[in-house]
């Protein structure tokens, strides 16, 4: 396994394995590596004739006042879960190699950025858009591994990939929870014992909801969800949102595949879930 730390070295490495003609596979992470990033990994190594594995925690997708300086940045145990996992190249570069202090281009995907997280995430998606944009070019990619955790990220990589023409093949991968149904993510380490408890009631409540909504109208469900959000003690609600599966627009009650997206505080810590529903036959 090879670190490479500069972006027009990774390109050249890339453009050499695509002339020797090998199939590339792209796992863009922010690093701080748990089951849910070696989910995708794993898909990749298994997918392609090489693997990267992108770590690089992105200053254009955090908010002012969000956790960009005391974001986990475990880079010694990064590299070496790649390492076990078989990555070939785990691509590192550094924000000046990234987006210099006379970078100019931003990708925007309208609309689509601009709701659930994106409505108190101003420029968030901009941000994750332009990155992931840039480390295609990079790394060539024929592939991209990206989680349904961030369900919403996954739709608008799809969108930007489909209209500017990329190449690479975007592959969505199931959630990897807690055997206790906690979504993992690089966040829960912020958790303290006694939030981390509180936090299960948000996956538990979700996993509820897609009975409810097997059978039961839409406002039903949605009630149902944001009462039981609501009396986690220490629990502030951003949103709950039932949307439809394939474009993320308000489900109504002809929706037969939805997706339940909630974003909550649980103290000064701030979780998103989500969970597909899909309606019973003949309903
Ligand atoms: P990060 O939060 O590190 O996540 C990297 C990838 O891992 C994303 O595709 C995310 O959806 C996936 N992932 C995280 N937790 C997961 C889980 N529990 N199960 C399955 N997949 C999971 O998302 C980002 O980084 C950044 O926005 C990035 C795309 C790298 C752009 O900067």
């Amino acid at each position: 396994m090879k670190v490479i730390k500069n972006a027009s070295q990774m390109q050249k490495i890339a453009l050499k394995h695509i002339r020797d003609g090998d199939e590339i596979g792209l796992v863009p992470t922010m690093g701080a590596l748990h089951e849910g990033h070696i989910s995708l990994i794993a898909k990749s190594v298994k997918n392609d004739d090489i693997t990267i594995v992108s770590i690089f925690i992105n200053p254009v997708q955090f908010g002012p006042n969000e956790d960009y300086l005391k974001y986990p940045r475990p880079a010694k145990k990064d590299k070496e879960i790649c390492k076990k996992n078989h990555v070939d190249y785990v691509f590192m570069p550094s924000v000046n190699d990234m987006l210099p202090a006379d970078h100019k281009t931003f990708v925007e995907v309208k609309t689509l950025q601009d709701i659930l997280c994106g409505s108190f995430r101003i420029n968030h998606f901009r941000g994750v858009a332009t990155v992931v944009a840039k480390l295609f070019n990079i790394s060539c990619a024929d592939r991209a591994y990206f989680g349904m955790k961030d369900f919403q990220q996954l739709r608008i990589i799809e969108k930007m990939g489909k209209d500017l023409n990329f190449k690479t093949k975007i592959i969505p991968c199931s959630i990897v929870r807690e055997r206790n149904g906690l979504a993992l993510s690089s966040r829960n380490s912020y958790l303290s014992a006694e939030g981390k408890k509180r936090s299960l009631n948000i996956s538990k409540t979700l996993k509820e909801a897609v009975e409810d909504f097997k059978r039961k109208d839409l406002n039903f469900v949605r009630k149902t969800v944001v009462n039981k959000l609501k009396k986690i003690p220490g629990s502030e609600i951003d949103y709950t949102e039932i949307v439809n599966f394939d474009d993320l627009s308000p489900a109504d009650k002809n929706t037969k595949k939805a997706v339940f997206a909630v974003a909550v505080w649980i103290g000064k810590i701030r979780l998103i879930d989500n969970i597909v529903m899909i309606k019973d036959k003949g309903r």
